[in-house]
């Protein structure tokens, strides 16, 4: 642990009362100067530390701000020890630069940055991604399984993310097919899995979902091109949910992740997906179809297909993979 994070460390223990730096100083070992500089690279990170002279310094609340070793503090031991995490104040975006180490690294790298300056999302779309208010988090994964199951890695996510929101802000989310989940009528997260086919065998070489998620709305709100549809999971400034909420979604997030991947052949997931999806029961139309057909969404299918009724009776599935669907 680096001189920084032990004094961080000692003032999330004492957080409720001023720790001069001369404990400090004397608890690590280290002179005064040294805990002046750790305090002050906190505070460049982003930290709110106050320091009082002759009380000392005291972590303020509210402090909300993505690490390897915030995270890993919430994080289950069993869990902590399989996965190696790596923190970045910004980054093009977590799904490139994983892709771009995916041959060399093992299982199990997590990507998680505070912001993205290249964030993109399905359908070759950019994905609005500020500093300071949303997680971007990338896996890399190397499934066994055959090629064409690639999809359900999404759908694995998605109940993932949806059931972490609920836990932790005691929220009633909702996924729409395949990859999108709305809290209070807002989507509040969007995943992309990018994979890549041995062909081979066809089995994956690795897969990378990749999680966006806006925890907090960013300031000066959405941009207009999405603030239509885009929403937060708390209110700016909240202190309802405590401190370091991201790290504590981040990791509650990898834990889900985790067991379901481990369990990936029984689909557990399955039933949760099957529960929250917002489409059953609506009318969609497909996006690519001019017509506009209206279909009515009778089910979601074991594979995460929508099953679909046509006007002419005709049930029909359809593949993420292959169509996107709006409600009418
Ligand atoms: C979508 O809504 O179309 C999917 C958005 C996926 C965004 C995430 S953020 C982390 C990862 N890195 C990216 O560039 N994209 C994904």
């Amino acid at each position: 642990m680096s001189v920084k994070e032990e004094v961080l460390k000692l003032l999330k223990e004492n957080k409720d009362s001023y720790i001069s730096g001369m404990q400090i100083a004397g608890k690590l070992n280290i002179s005064r100067t040294a805990v002046w500089k750790a305090v002050k690279s906190l505070n460049d990170e982003g930290y709110r530390i106050t320091g009082i002279n002759k009380l000392g310094y005291k972590l303020d609340t509210g402090n909300d701000i993505i690490s390897v070793d915030g995270i890993n503090e919430f994080l289950r031991e069993d869990v902590r020890s399989k996965v190696c995490i790596e923190a970045y104040k910004t980054i093009t975006s977590t799904n490139t630069e994983l892709k771009k180490r995916a041959a060399d690294e093992k299982e199990w790298l997590i990507l998680v940055a505070e912001e993205q300056t290249l964030g993109r999302g399905r359908m070759n779309r950019k994905f609005y991604s500020p500093k300071g208010t949303g997680i971007y988090i990338s896996f890399l994964l190397r499934p066994e399984f055959p090629a064409n199951e690639a999809l359900m890695i999404t759908t694995m996510c998605a109940v993932a993310v949806a059931e972490t929101i609920d836990d932790l802000l005691d929220a009633k989310t909702q996924i729409k097919w395949v990859n999108d989940i709305f809290y209070r009528g807002k989507k509040v997260c969007g995943i992309l899995t990018e994979a890549s086919i041995n062909v081979e065998n066809l089995k994956l070489d690795y897969a990378i979902p990749g999680i966006g998620i806006n925890v907090k709305a960013p300031e000066g709100g959405f941009p207009d091109e999405i603030k239509e549809i885009a929403g937060a999971l708390v209110d700016n400034d909240s202190t309802l949910y405590g401190d370091e909420l991201r790290n504590r979604i981040c990791a509650r997030l990898i834990e889900k992740i985790y067991d379901y991947y481990n369990d990936f052949k029984n689909k557990s997931f399955m039933t949760v997906y099957k529960e929250k999806s917002m489409l059953i029961g609506q009318t969609v139309y497909i996006v690519s179809d001019d017509t506009k057909e209206p279909l009515k969404v009778l089910d979601v299918s074991d594979n995460a297909e929508l099953i679909v009724e046509h006007k002419d009776g005709r049930i029909e599935k359809l593949s993420s993979g292959e169509v996107s669907v709006r409600p009418l």
